[in-house]
């Protein structure tokens, strides 16, 4: 299968992504032909390196990879100093070239020890995650948790090279799989047709990880993303599209302090609030919530809402940092592939969403 290359526009020149199956057996080439010099630092978890340490050890020509815990709670500056340090033993100067392995969470952080080492050295993301690959690995911002809060410490720091192999996802499992799933209903609703088609056509082949079925929807979400930040590097309009079925989705991680959903499932709630909003406003096709309701049904069960307070969720959607300057601004669907920024969205327009997507207590 021929390589999809995709370039990403960024303020500091435009970089690569490179998605197909097996990319890694020739990715040491690769970084060489784009001009990466030889000293080159991998960075994974222990999880990770377990699963695929024989495809990643020849990233790294430093002796050993440098091995950080991943998941939420590891996302943090302690950790992000633990790579410094790593990288300081080793004598990394500034022609280092960092390789993150990893799902989000050691993209952002190894991302952000990247930006900030000696002011920033080289960065490769190597996404092992359909989130990551979809998603986090592509547009430039890194960052870590604080204990007040989640990605409030943070830079853009834009990779030399984003490097996707699909095939890694094969021993992805499946839950964290159908998180990165509803990304990619996300980008299907705000930005292509056919990628909703894709998913409603080929799920069984989708969940068998097959290489060629990954590939394509890989590509197509990236190619979606890539359009997005090449565009709006920095958040002021288009990238918040982005951002739809997030609003009512941080405020049910929020709620349930980080603990309840992965965040696409999250996101699969809040993405059915939006257009609950959307067709209540007249602004949604009622077939577009219904085309979505049934193909987040069949990527399998949420975890549940029901105990939720409406109260309390909506309560977390005003503290969300998307409220610019006091104003909420809330992307609804006018369509596939069209969206809205609603400025004016109610707390009992959020109320009335919010108990049709199964919130029962007020
Ligand atoms: N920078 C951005 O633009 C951006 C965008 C979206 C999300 N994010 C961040 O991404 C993070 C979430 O990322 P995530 O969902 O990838 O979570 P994650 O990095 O915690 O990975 C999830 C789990 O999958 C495991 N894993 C990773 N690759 C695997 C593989 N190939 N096989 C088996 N197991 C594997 C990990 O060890 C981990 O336990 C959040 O911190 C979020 O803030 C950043
Ligand atoms: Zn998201």
């Amino acid at each position: 299968m021929t390589p999809t290359r995709i370039e990403v526009a960024a303020g500091a020149g435009a970089y690569p992504v490179v998605i197909a199956p097996r990319l890694l057996t020739t990715l040491p080439d690769r970084l060489t032909e784009a001009g990466l010099g030889p000293r080159r630092f991998l960075v994974t978890s222990p999880v990770i390196h377990a699963l695929h340490g024989p495809l990643l050890a020849r990233l790294g020509t430093e002796r050993e990879p440098i091995l950080v815990p991943d998941g939420e709670r590891a996302k943090s500056l302690q950790t992000v100093s633990r790579v410094y340090e790593a990288l300081i033993r080793a004598g990394a100067d500034r022609s280092a070239v960092v390789v993150a392995a990893g799902g989000g969470v050691i993209g952002d952080l190894v991302g952000f020890a990247a930006a900030t080492y000696l002011r920033g050295v080289r960065l490769v993301q190597v996404p092992t995650t359909l989130l990551a690959q979809v998603d986090s690995a592509i547009g430039g911002k890194v960052g870590v948790n604080h204990p007040l809060g989640k990605n409030l410490i943070g830079a853009f720091h834009a990779p030399s090279l984003v490097a996707i192999d699909p095939e890694v996802l094969g021993t992805l499992p499946r839950r964290e799989f159908r998180a990165g799933l509803y990304e990619v209903v996300k980008y299907g609703v705000i930005a292509s047709d056919a990628i909703l088609a894709d998913l409603e056509a080929h799920l069984p082949a989708l969940f068998a990880r097959q290489p060629d079925a990954l590939q394509r929807i890989v590509a197509a979400s990236c190619t979606v993303k890539a359009d997005v930040v090449s565009a709006d590097e920095r958040e002021s309009g288009l990238r918040r599209t982005l951002n739809f079925g997030h609003t009512i989705g941080h405020a049910l991680e929020a709620v349930t302090r980080y603990r309840r959903f992965r965040h696409g499932e999250a996101v699969a709630y809040g993405m059915l609030g939006a257009l609950a909003i959307g067709v209540a406003r007249g602004v949604t096709p009622p077939e577009l919530r219904d085309r979505i309701r049934a193909l987040i049904a069949a990527l399998g069960p949420l975890p549940p809402v029901v105990d939720l307070s409406r109260k309390e969720l909506v309560a977390a959607v005003s503290r969300d940092k998307k409220v610019v300057a006091g104003t909420l601004h809330f992307i609804a669907s006018t369509g596939v592939g069209k969206t809205t920024t609603l400025t004016d969205v109610t707390p009992k327009e959020l109320r009335a969403a919010l108990r049709e997507i199964g919130v029962r207590q007020a």
